[in-house]
């Protein structure tokens, strides 16, 4: 292996962990093996001296070299260990599908042709001590005073007076004010499948790509804590909680009209193609993960604390939580694939959620999945018809235009990855038909 190019040696160096998983490495030795650079010295060699005087094994060091998407170093030191079936993907994100096995929300590419402004899982660990906003406008919290702001994590529903805003796989979320600012505490919590060192990878991913990446149909992050008992993660609240809420009209919220749901269809299909442009895979694509704002804004959430680990999405895993999550999933994704068509397969689902107010899984309902009923709606000699399907709590439906979406549905819900659209078309046809409804809308008026 020679020298890393330009400042790759900084992203292997923060994946260095002791054996206790603390990192081993700090911003000061950061700084301490660039000043080598001006004596002429190689960085990576001074690293690899370093390294070599610990109990560090080659198989250590070549699964930091993978996680760092430094596949061609890491084949020449240990050629056997690296899957064939990770190819090393040099082409953006495009028609052309790319395959990787790793973790959620994947950096599709060795080096992102326009790289966003990426910082380390270091600056996280130093950020500690400075709870003021760093250049990211990440926040530093200690876990008392988000304690404080959430009456010591309540975990009554907020119509009883509690702060809890909802339960995911990996943890609570509370409301809380922070300043004056409504804010969601994520409280992560080990759960019988997850371990704490899955948390603390989940806890991480998230805190780096949502550092890295910003756009507006994307969920807002204030900050984080990990001083205490549990790592929390803070967010911007959504003042009208989930798509999936949305949709059922939990809490007797009024149902979504036409236009608003297409609308919230177009917002998530812009922060995914914004995603795929940048070369992440969200992989959890799914109502509850679709966030709305006061304005009803979509804002896509959950860039770290997807199913990461295998067990999680193993078929033999048949939780509740897991089908939840089965209901999304493409059949490549169920083999263990990871690809941008996966996200647009998932969408899929989330436009028949759109269309019928169904949820996208029902024990007691046949088809169980909802992404299943699509089958009976083409099928002749059944008597669904889409009309059917749509969701009666929506007057304003149009029949050409809901024809649209739901042929746009099926296209990305086709078994076949490579005959899906990119998001990029798929953002384009709902556009179209959001511009429909605004035509109409003006005519009636
Ligand atoms: N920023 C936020 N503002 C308002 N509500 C939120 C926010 N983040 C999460 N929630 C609420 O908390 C719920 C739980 O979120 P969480 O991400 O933990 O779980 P999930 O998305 O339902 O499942 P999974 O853990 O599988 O992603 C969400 O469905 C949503 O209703
Ligand atoms: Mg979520």
């Amino acid at each position: 292996m020679g020298a890393l190019s330009g400042d790759r040696w900084k992203d292997v160096i923060v994946s260095i962990r002791k054996p206790s998983g603390e990192f081993r490495y700090s911003q000061l030795h950061v700084k301490r093996f660039e000043g080598l650079i001006p004596q002429g010295k190689s960085p990576t060699m001074e690293l690899l001296a370093d390294w070599g005087t610990t109990n560090s094994t080659v198989g250590e060091l070549v699964d930091i070299l993978k996680s760092n998407k430094l596949l061609a170093a890491a084949c020449l030191l240990l050629p056997d260990t690296v899957d064939d079936s990770v190819p090393i993907v040099t082409q953006p994100a495009s028609e052309s599908v790319q395959t990787y096995s790793s973790r959620p929300t994947r950096v599709l590419e060795e080096r992102d042709p326009q790289p966003p402004p990426v910082t380390s899982v270091l600056q996280t660990q130093t950020l500690l001590e400075n709870s003021d906003p760093d250049q990211s406008g990440l926040s530093s919290f200690l876990y008392n005073e988000l304690m404080t702001i959430t009456g010591n994590f309540d975990d009554r529903p907020i119509s009883d007076g509690g702060s809890r805003l909802g339960e995911g796989g990996f943890g609570t979320v509370y409301k809380g004010l922070l300043n004056d600012k409504p804010v969601a505490v994520k409280k992560l919590n080990p759960m019988e499948d997850v371990s704490i060192d899955d948390l603390r990878v989940q806890f991480e991913q998230e805190i780096q790509t949502l550092r890295a990446l910003k756009h507006d149909n994307l969920v807002d992050m204030v900050g984080f804590s990990c001083d205490g008992q549990h790592p929390c993660l803070v967010y911007a609240l959504m003042a009208n909680g989930s798509l999936l809420d949305r949709l059922a009209c939990l809490d007797e919220s009024p149902p979504l009209s036409w236009l608003q749901r297409c609308t919230i269809a177009e917002g998530t299909a812009r922060g995914l193609e914004y995603l795929h442009n940048n070369h992440h895979v969200h992989r959890d694509v799914k109502s509850a993960n679709i966030l709305l704002d006061e304005n009803l804004v979509a804002k896509i959430s959950d860039f770290g604390l997807t199913r990461a680990s295998p067990k999680r999405t193993s078929t033999t895993m048949m939780t509740e939580r897991i089908v939840g999550t089965r209901a999304y999933m493409a059949p490549e994704a169920l083999r263990g694939e990871i690809t941008a068509k996966s996200d647009v397969f998932s969408f899929g689902v989330v436009l028949l959620e759109i269309l019928s107010g169904l949820p996208p899984a029902a024990e007691n309902r046949e088809p169980q999945f909802l992404m299943e009923m699509r089958y009976d709606i083409d099928d002749e000699d059944e008597d669904l018809t889409l009309e059917d399907f749509l969701d009666k709590k929506m007057g304003d439906w149009e029949l050409s235009q809901s024809e649209s979406i739901y042929s746009l549905a099926c296209n990305c819900l086709l078994e076949r990855k490579n005959r899906r659209p990119v998001i990029k078309q798929v953002l384009m046809e709902v556009k179209g038909v959001v511009k429909n409804i605004l035509l109409d809308h003006k005519v009636q008026k």
